[in-house]
């Protein structure tokens, strides 16, 4: 290969001749600049320099030989004439290093907490910071893990539970589990491939995946790394531009998705201040340009959400209705008679969500809001065979999910902890995140007495202490051992 010197590369860092190094070979992207998928912006930043430290954390390392002709290589870089900025490595880092070296191995990996640790060990600070904040105070963040424990289970015996089966549908599509992978924006911020990691593990797992509007992925690429026959549903931020939102909704129906699940919690993104407190470095989500951007400033859902339209509401359903057939599903219903307005309108179901605990803070877990909305939709005449309710929010075991269903869920979301064990060990991490809890689930089933999803039923939980939040539970120190405690600010010492 044809070596050039750096001090030659060097002088190509402009709009006109943009070369740049990446793992030793020098690229001409001069014509590549405006259809880069993140914008011209960070190339020219880049142009005439070494670009490998900004390029791996966020593509695939196969991306440019797929994706551009083999001539933009103009061959190496010449390594002697290299001269290396040393860059003093902050103690942080120098940690964070350590701790991906010295990574437990993932088979003593047993439960999602585990993940939750590895992943605060080893993430950059941003993508931390990001994934794991909630709104405010975090005191529904906290909850919505907490209200499990104030369920408790009535198990029974003397049951032949040889056979224990699972599998269930949702929206009339098969699943292995009563669980889906939900949607989280930013995948790139902790796994260089991002979302499609969790597309191949949702194929694994065979459950289903809610791919996300804000997902660093392009849907294509997401659709590419499903297989023929893969159940995909489209989460969707409704863009104040209404034109954009029908051009995504009627692509994701082209592309083969089998529900839009329509985020309405979030008509403004509530304020992370873990969040707000880190600069947002990596490139902005598939969706959006640099331009799209509101601040760099402010962390990553600042960023991110200038577009979301706050004037979302009811009335447009029936137009969504209009430019799709896929099956409608609100996301972000936090009250009983929001999700009997759900059904009125016509949608084919919900989800109880308080996003995470990243919008409302003392907003009620999807938990305690379920078994209120359940009977609600009863007495307004809902078929609920025919009508969907999910929850999502602080699902970390299987006797969670158990107790989902018993209060009437098809099925739950699960965020967070896929982000954890993608990010911690890939396809891998994610598969065994998912195994873990059927595993659990299935023995919950078995010590309750069960062997199929249909015989789960409200009278199996005690839920007579769910709506006291003073009620004393014995600590939780697996969820208190990873929490980061909310820090204010304060004065270098
Ligand atoms: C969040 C979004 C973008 O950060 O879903 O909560």
């Amino acid at each position: 290969m044809k070596l050039t010197s750096a001090l030659e590369v060097a002088k190509h860092n402009s709009p006109e001749s943009c070369w740049l190094i990446i793992h030793g070979k020098i690229y001409d992207l001069t014509e590549f600049l405006n259809e880069h998928p993140g914008g011209k912006k960070i190339l020219l930043k880049y142009a005439g320099k070494d670009a490998t430290e900004a390029f791996d954390p966020i593509h695939p390392i196969d991306i440019i030989a797929k994706y551009l002709p083999p001539e933009v290589c103009l061959g190496e870089v010449d390594a002697s004439t290299i001269i290396v900025e040393k860059k003093e490595e902050t103690p942080e880092e120098k940690i964070r290093q350590t701790a991906i070296r010295n990574k437990p191995h993932i088979s003593e990996m047993l439960n999602l907490y585990d993940f939750e640790a590895v992943a605060k060990q080893t993430l950059r600070a941003d993508a931390w910071a990001y994934y794991s904040s909630g709104a405010d105070d975090e005191i529904t963040l906290r909850e919505n893990h907490n209200a499990f424990h104030r369920i408790w289970l009535k198990p029974r015996v003397m049951v032949n539970v040889t056979n224990v089966d699972f599998s269930t549908n949702l929206l009339g599509h098969k699943s292995s589990f009563p669980l889906y992978i939900t949607a989280c924006a930013l995948g790139k911020l902790g796994h260089p491939e991002g979302e499609v990691v969790l597309t191949r593990a949702a194929n694994q797992q065979k459950i289903i995946q809610l791919l996300p509007t804000l997902a660093s992925c392009s849907l294509d690429e997401m659709i590419n790394a499903s297989i023929v026959g893969q159940v995909l549903f489209y989460q969707l931020y409704v863009n104040s531009d209404r034109k954009i939102s029908e051009q995504i909704v009627r692509t994701a129906e082209a592309k083969g998705c089998k529900a839009l699940f329509i985020t309405a919690d979030a008509p403004q993104l509530g304020r992370r201040e873990k969040d707000m407190r880190q600069k947002f470095v990596i490139n902005p989500p598939d969706m959006q340009e640099d331009k799209d951007l509101k601040t760099r400033d402010e962390g990553a859902a600042r960023a991110i959400s200038k577009f979301i339209d706050p004037g979302l509401c009811w009335n447009d359903v029936k137009w969504f209705k209009s430019i799709t057939k896929m099956p409608i599903v609100i996301k972000g219903i936090q009250c009983a008679e929001d999700a009997v307005l759900a059904w009125k309108y016509g949608c084919a179901g919900i989800v109880i969500s308080n996003h995470g605990g990243r919008q409302l803070d003392t907003s009620p877990s999807a938990i305690e809001v379920l078994p209120s909305a359940i009977a609600a939709l009863k007495a307004a005449g809902a078929d609920l065979t025919k009508f969907d309710v999910y929850i999502d929010g602080g699902i970390r075991r299987g006797s969670d999910i158990f107790k989902a269903i018993a209060l009437g869920a098809k099925a739950v979301g699960l965020g967070r902890p896929t982000l954890y064990a993608m990010s911690t060990y890939g396809d891998e991490g994610v598969e065994r995140v998912i195994q873990l809890l059927k595993d659990e689930f299935e023995m919950v089933m078995r010590l309750m007495g069960v062997t199929s999803i249909d015989q789960i039923n409200s009278s199996m939980v005690d839920i007579s202490n769910l709506g006291n939040h003073i009620a004393a539970a014995p600590r939780d120190y697996l969820s208190a051992g990873v929490y980061e405690k909310m820090q204010p600010k304060q004065s270098k010492l």
